[in-house]
């Protein structure tokens, strides 16, 4: 889909082929006349989208009724190497991450996805390459950036300071970028810290990291990262230190606040089975180079690059109850085929 709202039909219908669905749109109808039909619900709406009727016009070879072309770019990485001394740990990576979409990017333990994150983060120091964020190149990495990007790191319980209670650790960025005054930013950090379905109780305001679950560090780490409305969320393995009903719950949590939000989110994962349910695109990493790109339900029933192939065989074996010891015939992915078929 090109059309937000169309993004937004397909990704609530239940699809049988589907990975990533019944997601829904935000808001209600709109009965008023001016301007987009959907501007009460779109989250990359701009002033004009309230007032002026769109036409319909050709974008990229589609028609398209849409003041900004249709699903605009959030993230765009150009070319981007890293190296560690002689060690190129990623090479000339290209990708775009659109407004409100989860992209995720997949590959083994040493493929290079932190550093990517990292690297987008401005956290590497030898990098090489080009960014742009909402359509302009990012020179550097100031306080315009971070209230743009925000970060979970891969693990929550090291990231999260120890030294600091629940309420200071959201409090955190707020102060750093001076966000309103110290009522509102205790007021932004209690709202935030409800999004990720935690407690605001003054009890819960005031433990530190080691009297938390790990799925309430990670919640934690979270609200930290979308205290600042961020557009853009780097999430990396941010469940696969948890177990699966926690890894469920965070993951849902994310598409919400996507679907209210508009949240684009970068989802790094070693775990092509969380890709497949979460995000819309996959990238697939190896040795620091993109192997594969596309449309998450097309890579996972026909994987390309043999590489993809055996992250989807590892993964189905996983799901295999044991006859045959992961056979395709009870893959997910080849069964989809079938269906097709
Ligand atoms: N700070 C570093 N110094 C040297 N090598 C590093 C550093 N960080 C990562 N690497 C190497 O870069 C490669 C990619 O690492 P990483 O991005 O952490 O992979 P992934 O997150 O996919 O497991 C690995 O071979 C790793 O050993
Ligand atoms: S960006 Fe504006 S014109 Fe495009 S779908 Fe959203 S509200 Fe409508
Ligand atoms: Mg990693």
């Amino acid at each position: 889909p090109a059309h937000p709202y169309t993004r937004g039909l397909v990704r609530s219908y239940p699809a049988i082929c589907r990975a990533k669905d019944l997601q829904g749109i935000p808001g209600m109808m709109s009965h008023g006349l001016a301007g987009c039909p959907f501007h009460d619900r779109c989250t990359q709406r701009i002033e004009i989208c309230k007032t002026e009727v769109p036409l319909l016009e050709e974008v990229r070879g589609r028609l398209v009724a849409c003041h900004r072309g249709g699903i605009v770019p959030l993230l765009e990485v150009r070319e981007l190497s890293v190296s560690f001394g002689s060690y190129p740990a990623l090479s000339g990576v290209d990708l775009t991450l659109y407004e409100g979409e989860t992209l995720a990017v997949v590959g083994e333990s040493g493929s290079g996805k932190t550093t990517l994150s990292k690297a987008i983060m401005g956290l590497c120091q030898e990098e090489s390459g080009e960014i742009f964020l909402e359509g302009e190149r990012v020179e550097k990495r100031d306080a315009s950036f971070y209230s743009r990007v925000q970060m979970v790191f891969q693990n929550p319980k090291e990231s999260v300071s120890h030294r600091m209670t629940v309420l200071d650790a959201v409090l955190e960025p707020l102060n750093v970028m001076r966000r309103g005054s110290p009522e509102e930013r205790v007021a932004r950090a209690k709202q935030v810290l409800r999004q990720a379905e935690l407690p605001v109780n003054d009890r819960f305001l005031a433990k530190y990291p080691h009297q938390l679950s790990g799925g309430e560090v990670q919640r934690v780490a979270i609200a930290r990262a979308l205290a600042l409305r961020p557009k853009l969320l780097i999430a990396d393995e941010p469940t696969s230190a948890l177990d699966p009903s926690v890894q469920a719950k965070i993951l849902k949590l994310l598409l919400n606040l996507q679907e209210r939000m508009g949240l684009g989110i970068l989802l790094v994962t070693h775990d092509i089975a969380v890709a497949r349910k979460v995000s819309d695109r996959i990238v697939v990493l190896l040795k620091g180079r993109i192997v594969e790109e596309g449309a998450t339900d097309e890579i996972l029933i026909g994987a390309g690059h043999p590489y993809t192939q055996t992250l989807i065989e590892s993964a189905s074996e996983r799901l295999d109850p044991g006859e045959g010891g992961g056979s395709l015939e009870l893959a997910p992915a080849r069964s989809r085929i079938e269906i097709k078929i």
